[in-house]
């Protein structure tokens, strides 16, 4: 995203027209986008909440990088927010035959799609489509390169205020590939809003992230200075599809050894500090499945939260939208 980007997001009145990017929200925007989605989650095993926000509008997923549950989840916010949803096949779509980002946008258009999310491998390409859209239409990031994942640092949020609401008293620490990691970048953006207390950011020499992106984090590559007192503990995937080099990047044993989160090195953290992970999660690499599958993990809710997360935001894009 550019810096004039930040205009792109918001239309004259303040609503959010576009979600590009989570650099530009504040706290109070943040909380209550929080509070919505919180409207939006029921007891388990009852019946998921459903409104028609929605209806009468077209969502089109168009994912041209591989995904299961941020794909899921959208497509499950749009129709029970009573819209339409399309996903697009991108193994047959004519992207894969040379047509450009711009024409396949368009050809939606014309089909009256009118809310597009997008997920891309290279930065800039949901900045770019909201540029070029219909004034109608509103472009939702789904994960941009390594850049931006402004869905998912929503979610993260939601799941760490659910813990613990006192952000300012909050240690979190995020563990792994943090350099290719845009979950890492959101999540970052999101908590400096907030104010939290402590950002550590942990991850092997190889891939530590460029301070200047990470404003006020603390970063090491120790994992125990990381993890001691923590309250929230993030697992993240070694991104190999996004590092050409994999020199220097430790293999399996090595890394679930330094940098595995694992009942072991959740002793340093608090006793009752959440394991949260992003997914997709490789289990006995970057966390221990029995970690994972246990009750200290809140992955499962994160992907719960996901889907009312998408619900809030949708339906304040459909709100934008109904008022113009
Ligand atoms: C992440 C992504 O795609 O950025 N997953 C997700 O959206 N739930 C993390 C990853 O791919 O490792």
């Amino acid at each position: 995203m550019e810096p004039d980007d930040t205009k792109l997001q918001f239309d004259d009145d303040g609503n959010l027209r576009h979600l590009l990017s989570l650099r530009d929200f504040d706290a109070t925007l943040l909380t209550r986008l929080m509070d919505e989605a919180e409207a939006y989650l029921t007891a388990p095993g009852a019946l998921p909440a459903r409104n028609h926000s929605l209806a009468g509008r077209t969502v089109g997923n168009l994912f041209f990088e591989p995904s299961t549950r941020t794909r899921a989840s959208f497509d499950l916010a749009g129709r029970r927010l009573g819209a339409d949803v399309l996903n697009l096949d991108v193994n047959t779509s004519s992207r894969k035959k040379g047509e450009s980002i711009l024409d396949t946008i368009y050809t939606l258009e014309a089909m009256q799609v009118d809310i597009m999310v997008v997920r891309d491998a290279s930065d800039g390409v949901p900045a770019y489509i909201a540029r070029h859209v219909k004034d109608h239409v509103s472009v939702l990031n789904a994960g941009e390169s390594d850049v931006s994942h402004p869905t998912q640092g929503l979610l993260d949020l939601l799941t760490m205020r659910q813990h613990n609401p006192d952000f300012g008293n909050l240690a979190v620490a995020i563990v792994g590939d943090i350099q290719h990691s845009r979950v890492a970048m959101s999540a970052s953006e999101a908590l400096r809003a907030m104010g939290v207390g402590e950002l550590r950011l942990i991850s092997p020499p190889a891939l530590i992230p460029d301070a200047s992106r990470f404003p006020g984090a603390v970063i090491v590559d120790n994992l125990a200075d990381g993890l001691r007192d923590a309250d929230v503990v993030m697992a993240l995937r070694i991104q190999r599809e996004r590092i050409g080099n994999l020199d220097g990047i430790p293999g399996i044993d090595e890394y679930f050894a330094n940098y595995g989160i694992s009942h072991e090195s959740m002793k340093l953290a608090k006793p009752d500090a959440i394991v949260m992970h992003p997914g997709p999660m490789n289990r006995g690499i970057e966390i221990e499945g029995t970690l994972a599958d246990g009750p200290r993990s809140v992955i499962a809710k994160q992907v719960t939260n996901g889907v009312a997360i998408r619900m809030a935001v949708l339906s304040r894009i459909g709100k934008m939208m109904s008022a113009q």
